[in-house]
């Protein structure tokens, strides 16, 4: 096993090319979405191995609604698959499992199984894996802007803002990855990433291993973060 000296603490996906996977071999998106949960766990097991103490994937956001049903449901039954299997990766590990999103609106037999996978690994504490869930950054801002008014205060503060997003149990994301070479951020932890390290390889979500996550890992160690200071 590789030596890495500084693994970051919370590292952060934007699994992308999934569609772009299945149609370069002629099959339907949703295919692509399958072989993406197979890159999930490769993920989990090299954060375990590695040491990372939180992972948070970009599983559904909430531009994601203007898919086709057929996609959109395809993207449910895998989730509800994966966190609903007897012999499921977090159980087994220790991993606690945590979501951040709106679940209001996703079907009443995935708001279940969700809810049991996290009441089953709520002491968990060897990793902790987030599933971001109709998120989205823009509406985490907003949504946490409103708890503060409705506790009728007349000024805030930076943390106070970040005490009332979905994330405030997390540390703020150290390492952000996307996939597929795309170079967007597509609203995701808006407000959490003011200072994270951004990396964009090429590969496509599916074909992500540990390889290229060390590679990220490594490319992550050679970051000098000042965090607008100076060295
Ligand atoms: C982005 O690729 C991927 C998604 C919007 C969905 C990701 C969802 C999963 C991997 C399955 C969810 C299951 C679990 C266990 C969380 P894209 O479809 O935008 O790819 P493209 O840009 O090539 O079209």
């Amino acid at each position: 096993m590789e030596k890495l000296k500084k693994v970051p603490s919370h590292v952060a996906i934007i699994m992308d090319g999934n569609g772009r996977w299945a149609t370069k071999r002629g099959l339907p998106r949703n295919f692509g979405h399958r072989e993406g949960v197979k890159a999930i766990e490769r993920t989990i097991y090299a954060c375990l191995k590695y040491g990372i103490k939180y992972c948070t994937f970009f599983a559904f956001s909430t531009e994601n609604w203007k898919r086709s049903k057929e996609e959109i449901h395809g993207i449910f039954n895998l989730l509800r698959e994966y966190i609903d299997k007897d012999d499921n990766i977090f159980t087994k590990n220790n991993v606690k499992v945590t979501s951040i999103g709106v679940l209001d609106p996703f079907p009443e037999d995935l708001k279940k199984s969700l809810i049991n996978i996290k009441e089953k690994t709520i002491n968990f504490d060897r990793l902790n894996v987030c599933f971001a869930l109709n998120y989205g950054g823009r509406d985490d801002i907003t949504r946490a802007i409103n708890k503060i008014i409705e506790q009728d205060v007349k000024r805030v503060t930076e943390k106070d803002i970040l005490n009332m997003l979905d994330t405030r149990s997390m540390p703020e994301p150290d390492l952000i990855i996307r996939t597929s070479g795309e170079m967007r951020i597509s609203n995701f932890l808006l407000y959490q990433m003011a200072y994270s390290e951004l990396y964009f390889p090429k590969v496509l979500w599916p074909d992500f291993n540990e390889k290229h996550f060390i590679k990220a890992l490594k490319n992550y160690q050679k970051r000098n973060r000042r965090y607008g200071g100076i060295t």
